[in-house]
């Protein structure tokens, strides 16, 4: 039998606004929460269009000391970081801009580098570097922000790929395709182990990936995103009404 089950906790708002409303403030709690546990907070950003209120909402929430935190991010293509593709270009103009954090304490993903792999290798002894250790062993990033495609896709593990099937590595190149570019994405270890997942969804177009993602049924090749089922921290799903599929 196939049921549907919300894996984590499901704030549904009614529209676009207050998902970023709800996005920020709960972003900002956790950063005060992380801060206080460990004395620093470590986030990674996802890029695409839906976060992008959240973040500017997020610059002008007052009570987070951007001096102990530490900017990652979840996924980067393969564009110059001033490109309007640029996911860095995007978080920096909507978000960091605005808080004022030390440029050392932003890495942002060289997914312009000639060669991705190398990039790769590096960006993950950043994260083992920066980032403690949880009890498996794997660094814990505090909080990770995800989006969802239309296709089932999160962060840059796309349906039909095989980056989704890496467990050795926290950070893969993804080889370009079709009109799409080349990326470099955090895996499934990495968001997995972090302590907590947002994932925020907007809009009816999302309504058919979600459902994939939350039955208890399904394929991680055909709906990568279903990966957040094996988060080992909390995890928590901001979304409107019409991505939901819930009454208006
Ligand atoms: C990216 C992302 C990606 C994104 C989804 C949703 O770089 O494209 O990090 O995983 O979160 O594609 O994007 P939208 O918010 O634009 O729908």
């Amino acid at each position: 039998m196939t049921t549907k089950a919300v894996p984590g906790q499901l704030v549904a708002s009614s529209d676009a606004a207050e998902v970023a409303e709800e996005t920020a403030l709960r972003l900002a709690r956790a950063l005060r929460t992380a801060i206080t546990r460990g004395g620093r907070a470590t986030i990674a950003l996802s890029g695409g269009n839906t976060p992008r209120d959240a973040y500017a909402r997020l610059a002008r929430e007052s009570g987070v000391d951007w001096t102990k935190i530490d900017v990652f991010w979840v996924d980067e293509r393969a564009v110059a970081p001033t490109d309007d593709r640029s996911n860095y270009r995007w978080a920096k103009a909507t978000l960091l801009d605005g808080t004022g954090i030390a440029p050392e304490r932003v890495h942002r993903m060289p997914a312009e580098a000639r060669d991705l792999e190398a990039a790769a290798r590096d960006y993950e002894a950043l994260i083992r570097k920066r980032i403690a250790l949880d009890g498996d062993g794997v660094p814990a990033i505090d909080i990770v922000v995800l989006g969802v495609g239309e296709d089932g896709h999160t962060a840059s593990l796309f349906p039909g790929g095989t980056t989704i099937d890496i467990v050795d590595r926290l950070v893969a190149a993804v080889p370009a395709q079709g009109a799409r570019e080349a990326r470099l994405t955090l895996t499934a270890p990495a968001i997995e182990h972090a302590r907590h997942v947002f994932v925020v969804a907007v809009g009816a177009s999302k309504r058919p990936a979600l459902e994939r993602v939350w039955s208890s049924q399904g394929d991680m090749h055909e709906t990568p995103a279903r990966l957040v089922r094996g988060c080992r921290g909390a995890v928590t799903w901001l979304i409107d009404k019409a991505a939901g599929g819930l009454a208006g």
